[in-house]
């Protein structure tokens, strides 16, 4: 007997005991078709909402420096006091340090603590990573070995976490991978929703791929920005960390010069968003020269726009532009316009960020959306 409840996928999920295991992989294609919400194996889900309570990773390399894990408490320090003082999303804190000889488990961070369960968890990654820090002596011996970033991923994934589906992960990593081929992780992250924040300290400490870890985030509606100073307030520069709820991602491919109307934004409700521009797809390219985007009320015919060029972009963002409260806005539909101006072929990452809870996900893009 196959149990299942038709239309009922984003209310009610079938939860399958453990020695069911083995009739899942014969009956999982036949039946995801009729009932969308599975649980196969362990008690971690799907079809969660972006409000569902989740996890904040924060994964490091240990290619960096001792001083960039200040990061850690300038960056975390706000995002869990944002997330305390407004009841939202993230209840556990988890850690990992990746590029080591060694693997290293990732920790989530339960507390006992019922009260503030977030902060207690906080406190006790931060105590972990100030504990572990970076050990040079547990680094790849060579420059040509890639970095373990993807596996420590999957691994993350792997861990069937409860509240794994809709988590966010700060990244801060310095070695390139040496992958290319990202299709089976890419559909992992998207089926649960998580959000990837990638920082990269370059010069690169080794790897030979580093398009990989831009291509990661363009496909599963995350960011990634380069710099060369990691410890400097980096969440001034990544709004998206601070504002887990994505309103509006777009992949470009653009060249030359041009104008772009971009698929409209509509917001159902009054809301805040900040912009976070991924200008160029590495940190050494010189295909960026200026961009603008621009937005129009469609009912009330208001106005506003970001403009940047190259020589704005500095030590802190190699690649990246970002815009606190970009569009305060009230519920409408929102024309958005960039007009671009590029010397060679690059991809552009546009997203819209805010604390305000927003209902649904939103879809993934295989492809960038090419210019005329
Ligand atoms: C989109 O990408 C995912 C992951 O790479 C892949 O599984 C899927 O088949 C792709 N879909 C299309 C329509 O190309
Ligand atoms: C494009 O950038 C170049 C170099 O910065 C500049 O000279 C030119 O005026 C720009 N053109 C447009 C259309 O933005
Ligand atoms: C680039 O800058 C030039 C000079 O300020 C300006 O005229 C042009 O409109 C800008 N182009 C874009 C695409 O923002
Ligand atoms: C939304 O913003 C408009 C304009 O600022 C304001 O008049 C309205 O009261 C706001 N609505 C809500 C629900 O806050």
């Amino acid at each position: 007997m196959i149990p299942y409840i038709r239309g009922l996928h984003s209310i009610t999920c079938i939860h399958f005991l453990p020695n069911m295991k083995i009739l899942i992989p014969l009956l999982f294609p036949l039946f995801l078709t009729v009932n969308g919400c599975l649980h196969i194996s362990g008690p971690s889900n799907k079809n969660c909402t972006p409000t569902d309570p989740s996890v904040f990773l924060f994964a490091y390399s240990n290619d960096l420096d001792r001083s960039d894990l200040i990061m850690y408490y300038q960056l975390t320090g706000p995002i869990y006091n944002t997330h305390r003082s407004h009841g939202l999303k993230f209840n556990v804190a988890a850690t990992v340090r990746f590029d080591t000889k060694i693997r290293e488990d990732i920790v989530f961070h339960e507390v006992a603590n019922e009260d503030d369960k977030l902060f207690h968890s906080q406190n006790a990654a931060g105590t972990r990573v100030e504990q572990q820090n970076v050990d040079p002596s547990q680094r790849f011996d060579s420059s040509e070995t890639g970095s373990d970033v993807l596996d420590m991923l999957e691994r993350f994934i792997g861990t069937n976490y409860k509240d794994l589906c809709g988590s966010s992960a700060l990244i801060v990593m310095s070695r390139s991978p040496n992958e290319v081929e990202i299709s089976k992780l890419v559909t992992k992250i998207r089926e649960y929703h998580i959000t990837l924040n990638i920082v990269v300290r370059v010069p690169f400490s080794g790897g030979h791929r580093p398009e990989t870890i831009y291509d990661l985030a363009a496909k599963t509606n995350g960011q990634c920005a380069f710099t060369n100073v990691v410890r400097d307030q980096a969440y001034h520069w990544m709004p998206n960390i601070l504002n887990a709820f994505t309103y509006y991602s777009l992949n470009l491919k653009v060249s030359g010069t041009g104008t772009m109307v971009l698929p409209p934004l509509t917001l159902q409700k009054n809301a805040t968003l900040d912009l976070g521009v991924g200008a160029q797809s590495s940190a050494t390219a010189e295909s960026f020269q200026n961009l603008t985007l621009s937005w129009r009320n469609s009912q009330t015919g208001t106005t506003g726009s970001f403009s940047r060029t190259r020589e704005q972009m500095n030590q802190k963002s190699l690649n990246f532009f970002s815009k606190e409260k970009f569009l305060e806005a009230e519920a409408a539909t929102y024309e958005l316009t960039l007009d671009y101006n590029y010397s060679l072929e690059d991809t552009v990452l546009i997203r819209m960020n805010s604390l305000q809870p927003i209902d649904d996900w939103l879809p993934y893009q295989n492809s960038s959306i090419e210019t005329q």
